[in-house]
């Protein structure tokens, strides 16, 4: 379904937010973006008529529960064509790489010590790799940005060695919207034998993604960026590398016997999924899936592009406007800026004031936000399916009266 202006005021009709957030302009669809009425139906459906626990009860209910969970894994694995066991359920991306950050340990080879990142990481993309490194004594090697805020390939090719041990890195930047170049990030890192992670958190919902084709390691996402409930995650893992690494979370759920003294791991991927989890989320975000699937994620793609385009234009008539995004291109739905010398804070605060909501600070990138010489941030917006022109209109007329009562 190719989106116009037409269409994405008609998918707006789905997302009941706004039926209860009369005349709202939402811009902050990276940081979480909005359910569609058919999620949540999903997940009201299960509790109201499906919900029990799974993987242990023997009786109609549970097996209904059991089907459907299973569906949704499915689901997810298909959207990615990765292998149904391969699809580890997490909280959320930040879970799926602290999972790793505990247990990759193990398949380290002896005299490999650097974990390689970019300087466009997410907290949750640097913070557990720090922490791995502290512990190991490991050493972080950062590929630099460039002017025009996409990645240094020729520093990339620099930093990434027979040394790496680990390679992970964005495949969107949740600050420049860059969508990186994770296919020769990942020759790079095989090439070397580094473990290669991709954090999709901000690429899943507008980027076709086949884990095979890209022949990464590992891939991280959360649902609730994607359409999808709140409280659940995925891991994808390379089937051979987990069922070599140890369990992250232990108890029940995740053996297959257990003696006083020992126990004995239930195969992949139960063995990583402890403890009754977020099924009905789950199933919200099969949901999420078959509706971003129906549009189609070319479609969404050109549609944000499309609303890229617009966005920049119409900024740049703003005077004294800096902003930080790559250009429709080379970039994803995300644009960030700095409006003079007012404090992001007070633009979100104003923007709401107007029923308009974006990101306003350091969006989890605080190294970045001192890269770019912007301690205080940015204001960030990030566009969704129901995004519109009309949208824009609003937010660039109430920037320009910030501008001109700030002046
Ligand atoms: C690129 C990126 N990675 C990781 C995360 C963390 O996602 P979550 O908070 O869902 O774990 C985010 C969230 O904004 C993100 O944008």
């Amino acid at each position: 379904m190719k989106i116009n202006n037409k269409i994405a005021k008609k998918l707006r009709k789905d997302f009941p937010i706004f039926k209860n957030n009369k005349g709202m302009t939402y811009l902050d669809n990276a940081a979480t973006s909005q359910r569609p009425k058919q999620v949540i139906k999903a997940v009201t459906d299960f509790y109201e008529k499906d919900n029990a626990n799974v993987g242990r009860g023997l009786y109609t209910l549970a097996e209904k529960a059991m089907v459907d969970y299973d569906n949704a894994r499915k689901t997810i694995a298909n959207f990615i064509n990765a292998d149904t066991e391969e699809i580890i359920f997490t909280k959320n991306t930040t879970e799926s790489l602290n999972l790793l950050s505990y247990t990759l340990s193990s398949i380290i080879p002896k005299g490999k010590d650097e974990i390689v990142l970019t300087e466009m990481e997410h907290h949750s993309n640097l913070v557990p790799w720090q922490h791995l490194a502290k512990k190991n004594k490991m050493k972080l090697k950062i590929i630099r940005i460039k002017e025009d805020f996409t990645l240094d390939m020729k520093d990339a090719k620099q930093k990434i060695t027979n040394q790496t041990a680990i390679l992970s890195f964005t495949h969107v930047s949740n600050v420049l919207g860059t969508i990186n170049q994770i296919k020769e990030l990942i020759k790079l890192g095989n090439k070397n034998k580094a473990i290669t992670i991709v954090d999709a958190a901000q690429s899943i919902s507008n980027i076709k993604i086949d884990v095979k084709k890209l022949g990464c390691d590992f891939l991280a996402f959360s649902s609730h960026k994607m359409l999808g409930p709140t409280g659940i995650g995925i891991l994808y893992g390379k089937k051979e590398i987990l069922e070599k690494i140890p369990p992250f979370n232990f108890g029940g759920g995740m053996i297959k016997r257990v003696e006083w003294g020992n126990a004995e791991w239930a195969d992949i991927p139960e063995k990583f999924e402890a403890g009754t989890q977020n099924i009905a989320e789950a199933i919200g975000l099969g949901e999420a899936i078959k509706y971003l699937e129906k549009i189609g994620l070319e479609n969404i793609a050109d549609w944000e592009k499309e609303l890229t385009e617009y966005t920049l234009k119409k900024l740049k008539e703003i005077p004294g406007i800096k902003i930080y995004n790559s250009g429709p291109d080379k970039s994803a739905g995300i644009i960030s800026f700095s409006l003079g010398k007012i404090h992001p804070h007070d633009v979100s605060a104003l923007l709401d004031e107007k029923g308009i909501v974006i990101r306003a600070g350091h969006c989890c990138a605080m190294p970045l936000m001192k890269k770019l010489g912007i301690p205080q941030g940015v204001s960030r917006i990030s566009f969704s399916v129901f995004n519109t022109f009309e949208e824009i209109d609003n937010i660039m007329e109430a920037l320009k009266k910030i501008k001109k009562r700030f002046e």
